[in-house]
């Protein structure tokens, strides 16, 4: 598909002092276009989350700002919810309802209220949750099959961006290759999509650009062309080598 040029998610001299002192971020820059996946790779405590959790609003950046659409996230906090959605770890959904339950619930809260049963059979049927799994409570289902709800949810949302916060860590290897699959395809239909992640492997399949956070900072950005014949396991441990010794 044609890409489009005006960034989907952007983040700019973006920077989080948390209320105890501690600087988790220190000027991030970095834009998505729609199309285009994001993949930030980085030890834990590296600012991930914390990047993540100021697109959503669920914290205010200390300066700079976090941009949707170029709607400024902690400005207009509405306006830009309704242009993303977000898929965590542990994906938060009600053990006691049905998958299609789930689905219904969560998108009638997103203002969709004209999804048929079938169209909630159709698309976890697209994310790969078996028929038999449908209509059974969530608290039997495995990581995998839960993170698979979690995806429904956000394409039933249909939202130009999507954030994912290590969404792959936990799953068994199958399920880790159908995830990634399924973000190719949100990816053809043209979502800007930022997700954190430990696995460096799938990030250098995946990924259109790959940043390395260490201690607050992007220490590397690179694009998927300019990674093609580097290790990138090995750039990694440079990079987190390289700034630690740079700080000590
Ligand atoms: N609410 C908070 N108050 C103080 N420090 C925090 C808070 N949340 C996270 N941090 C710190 O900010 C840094 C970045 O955390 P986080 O964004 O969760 O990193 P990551 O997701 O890359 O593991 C860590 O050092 C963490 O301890
Ligand atoms: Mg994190």
């Amino acid at each position: 598909m044609e890409l489009n040029n005006q960034p989907m998610l952007e983040a700019v001299n973006l920077t989080k002092r948390y209320e105890d002192g501690h600087l988790a971020l220190d000027n991030i820059n970095f834009s998505v276009l729609p199309g285009q996946i994001f993949a930030m790779l980085g030890g834990n405590g590296a600012g991930k989350t914390t990047s993540i959790n100021i697109f959503l609003n669920l914290i205010e950046p200390t300066s700079g700002e976090a941009r949707i659409d170029g709607i400024v996230t902690h400005k207009e906090p509405l306006a830009a919810k309704q242009k993303v959605s977000y898929v965590s770890e542990n994906v938060m959904l009600y053990h006691e309802f049905t998958a299609i339950q789930n689905l219904d619930f969560f998108s009638k809260i997103g203002g969709k209220t004209n999804y048929t049963k079938e169209d909630y059979k159709n698309v976890l049927l697209r994310v790969g949750l078996q028929e038999d799994a449908h209509e059974k409570r969530l608290k039997g289902f495995s990581k995998g099959m839960r993170q698979k709800c979690g995806i429904a949810i956000s394409i039933l949302k249909d939202s130009p961006a999507i954030l994912l916060d290590e969404p792959t860590s936990g799953l068994d290897p199958k399920a880790g290759l159908e995830f990634v699959n399924l973000l190719n395809e949100l990816k053809k239909e043209g979502k800007a999509i930022l997700m954190s992640t430990h696995d460096i492997f799938r990030a250098k399949d995946n990924a259109d650009f790959i940043g390395i956070m260490n201690k607050g900072n992007l220490v590397m950005m690179k694009t998927k062309e300019e990674l093609e014949n580097e290790d990138l396991e090995k750039l990694y441990v440079e990079h987190m080598s390289g700034y630690m010794d740079k700080v000590a």
